[in-house]
């Protein structure tokens, strides 16, 4: 007697899920079907690391080099550092391995949390950002930096992150970060990436809680937060926790840095190149890799952590249409209680952006508070809609975790 098709298709479809952890392929998932990355193969191994993309004109190019020489450049208070601060330059924070990179810093964020009102930035106390030190004038009269508002009662600190890569990022189009939100979970994975947005309604991709729209608005605020400089489009030097300033601390007159210098600072992030991958020449280490790249693949890391995505068209051909393995899905994902702490503009205390993996093995410290020592550690302490991912990891054979540990190491 033959078995009617109708029985036999379910136990194959659920046999199938079952393989993958119950995860339902959808075609719209593209960037996370198994398809190895190829970079190394034709990227030339050891391009250094800082350079600025391939291809870029000689105006571009030169706007790069005096873009860095601005991200080096060391304020001074009569510069119009601070009065309230928590760096004199750019790349006090972002130094390690070169210009771009992480650093030992922390920025830390108090906010308000409630689950009816949602977050709270606490800006008529001056805001989330705690700058965390203060010019000797302002010293002089006891103020030492802003102070952590006692209505906060969700506060974080988060660690340098790389730059590299982020014009890239920066040039994928709306609609390929938002085809991947699945707020009510309709590909049943159990992962919920949600893109956050700003009162406009764009895509908010930078910055760990998903709070920035571009690169230029990132750097026009760590300017004035992370070093106190004034700018025309926030002309205005705001006190301790938003309080009003003492006489004669703010030497310098308003704005501190033109328009010009925004734009070049912005120019030298767009145009710098993501770092290159560090994949081994010996075929066997390399072998490793490749089996690692598939257990990424085969566990769900991709569900969050999507190996790449395309840029859109570009007026800078560097930027046009290019592939960007960013390993991440810029959306933000419910990552646990244990890794709650600061709220964002859209973001719960426990949302975070998939923190993008590349340049993953040049960095030392992991998670966005810099908890876990190890690559593994931060895997171990992935909770929420990535617990099930986390479980698979945990239940793998000790070779085949080191070896996706191993291709890790190498993006
Ligand atoms: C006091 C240390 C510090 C200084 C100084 C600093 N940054 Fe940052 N930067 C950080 C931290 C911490 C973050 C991560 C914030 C987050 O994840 O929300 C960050 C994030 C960024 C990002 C977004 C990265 C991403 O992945 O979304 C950009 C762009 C950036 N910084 C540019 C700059 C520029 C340009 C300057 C100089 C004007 C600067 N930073 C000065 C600490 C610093
Ligand atoms: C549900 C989405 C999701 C899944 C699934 C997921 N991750 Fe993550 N991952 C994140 C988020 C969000 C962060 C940022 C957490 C933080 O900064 O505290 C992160 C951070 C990381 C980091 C730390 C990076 C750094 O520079 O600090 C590593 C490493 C990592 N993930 C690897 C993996 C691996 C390997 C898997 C598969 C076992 C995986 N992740 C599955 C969302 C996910």
């Amino acid at each position: 007697m033959r078995t009617p098709l109708v029985f036999i298709l379910p136990v194959v479809v659920l046999t199938l899920a079952g393989v993958w952890g119950c995860r339902e392929l959808s075609p719209d998932q593209d960037a996370t079907a198994p398809v190895p990355d190829e970079r190394w193969r034709d990227a030339p191994v050891g391009a250094q690391m800082g350079d600025p993309l391939p291809g870029l004109t000689e105006e571009e190019l030169a706007r790069f080099h005096a873009g860095a020489a601005l991200f080096r450049r060391i304020f001074t208070p009569e510069e119009g550092l601070g009065p309230l601060f928590n760096e004199n330059s750019c790349n006090a924070c972002h130094t390690d391995p070169v210009d771009g990179g992480t650093g030992d810093q922390f920025l830390i964020r108090a906010t308000t949390w409630d689950s009816v009102e949602g977050c709270d930035l606490l800006l008529d106390e001056g805001g989330d950002n705690i700058r965390q030190r203060s010019t000797p004038l302002l010293a002089a009269h006891g103020i030492h930096g802003d102070l952590i508002p006692e209505r906060a009662n969700a506060v974080g600190q988060f660690n340098v992150p790389f730059l590299f890569g982020l014009g890239l990022v920066e040039a994928i189009p709306e609609e390929a970060i938002v085809s991947r939100e699945d707020p009510y979970d309709r590909r049943g994975d159990g992962i919920t990436g949600r893109a956050s947005r700003d009162a406009q309604g764009r895509v908010a991709r930078f910055g760990r809680k998903g709070q920035m729209v571009s690169i230029f608005d990132f750097n026009e605020e760590a300017i004035r937060l992370e070093m106190g400089l004034t700018t025309p489009l926030h002309p205005d030097e705001v006190g301790q926790n938003r309080g009003p300033l003492p006489e004669g601390v703010d030497p310098a007159p308003n704005p501190e840095v033109d328009m010009e210098t925004l734009a070049l600072l912005t120019d030298f992030v767009r145009f710098l190149a993501p770092l290159p991958r560090d994949v081994p020449s010996d075929p066997l280490q390399r072998a490793r890799v490749d089996e690692g790249e598939r257990v990424f693949h085969e566990i769900g890391c991709t569900g969050c952590h999507v190996p790449y995505m395309e840029t859109g068209p570009s007026p800078v051909a560097a930027l046009d249409r290019q592939r960007i393995y960013l390993y991440s899905d810029l959306l933000l994902h419910d990552l646990g209680e244990a890794l709650a702490d600061a709220c964002g503009p859209q973001a719960a205390p426990s949302e975070l952006r998939t923190e993008m993996l590349m340049g993953l093995g040049r960095r030392h410290r992991f998670l966005h508070d810099s908890r876990a020592f190890s690559v593994s550690q931060a895997i171990e302490m992935h909770g929420g809609e990535a617990a099930p991912a986390r479980d698979r990891f945990l239940a793998l054979p000790l070779d085949r975790q080191d070896a996706l540990l191993r291709f890790l190491d190498t993006l």
